[in-house]
């Protein structure tokens, strides 16, 4: 496993760059990291970024100590995890569904923020006469029945499902919910999800929550 330092390319903003840097710090993981901020919006891509890190122009992507580079916010977290010791973010595969019903829940608060960003970039870069309110209003339905499924379950949020106190499910939705406060206050997502609310008001008194605020 890699020892050294560890880059992190990221935007302060984004809520997949959020998803890792709250696993560096539910991890303790804090002092093996630099950061490194890159400017990613549509049409105007960090040359040197895509020429060397990531030719998609996605953030956030961890260059290792060898200079080699992960991409994806669930490689990348994946990785750290098992830099930290293994399966306290994602379990371990024990022969249930358990680590792959943590991954599947993942998937959807990680699709929830797709669709808030896409929302966002629609929203605010996007020249007003192309814009199409039914993509729009469909971005917002994904995001708003992401939270309803969570809602629904909150068994998914009561106990962490890997070793650590938070697993990786939960930091993922953290990401999100902390997204739409950032961009999205007047879309109050609390307003009719008790649970949900009650469940974040917890999660985001978590230091690492305070330590990864967007910017
Ligand atoms: C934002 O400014 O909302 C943002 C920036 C980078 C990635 C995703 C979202």
């Amino acid at each position: 496993m890699s020892d050294g330092a560890l880059t992190l390319s990221y935007s302060p903003a984004s809520p997949f760059a959020r998803l890792v840097r709250l696993a560096v710090a539910e991890l303790g993981l804090e002092a093996r990291l630099q950061v490194a901020t890159v400017a990613v919006s549509p049409g105007s891509s960090d040359a040197d970024y895509v020429a060397r890190i990531n030719p998609l122009g996605r953030i956030p992507a961890l260059t290792l100590a060898d200079g080699s580079v992960l991409v994806d916010s669930h490689v990348i977290v994946e990785f750290l995890d098992d830099l930290a010791g293994g399966h306290r973010l994602i379990p371990a595969a024990d022969g249930s569904t358990r680590r792959h019903q943590v991954l599947s829940d993942h998937a959807l608060a990680q699709g929830g923020m797709e669709a808030a960003v896409a929302l966002r970039y629609e929203t605010v870069l996007r020249p007003e006469e192309l814009r199409w309110s039914v993509w729009s209003d469909d971005q917002w339905a994904k995001v708003a029945r992401t939270l309803d499924w969570f809602e629904a379950r909150t068994a998914v949020l009561a106990t962490p499902r890997a070793a650590g106190p938070v697993d990786v499910c939960q930091l993922a939705l953290l990401a999100l919910l902390g997204y739409l406060d950032f961009r999205f206050a007047d879309r109050p997502w609390r307003d009719g999800r008790p649970q949900l609310a009650a469940w974040a008001a917890t999660a985001m008194a978590r230091p690492s929550y305070a330590a990864t605020a967007p910017a």
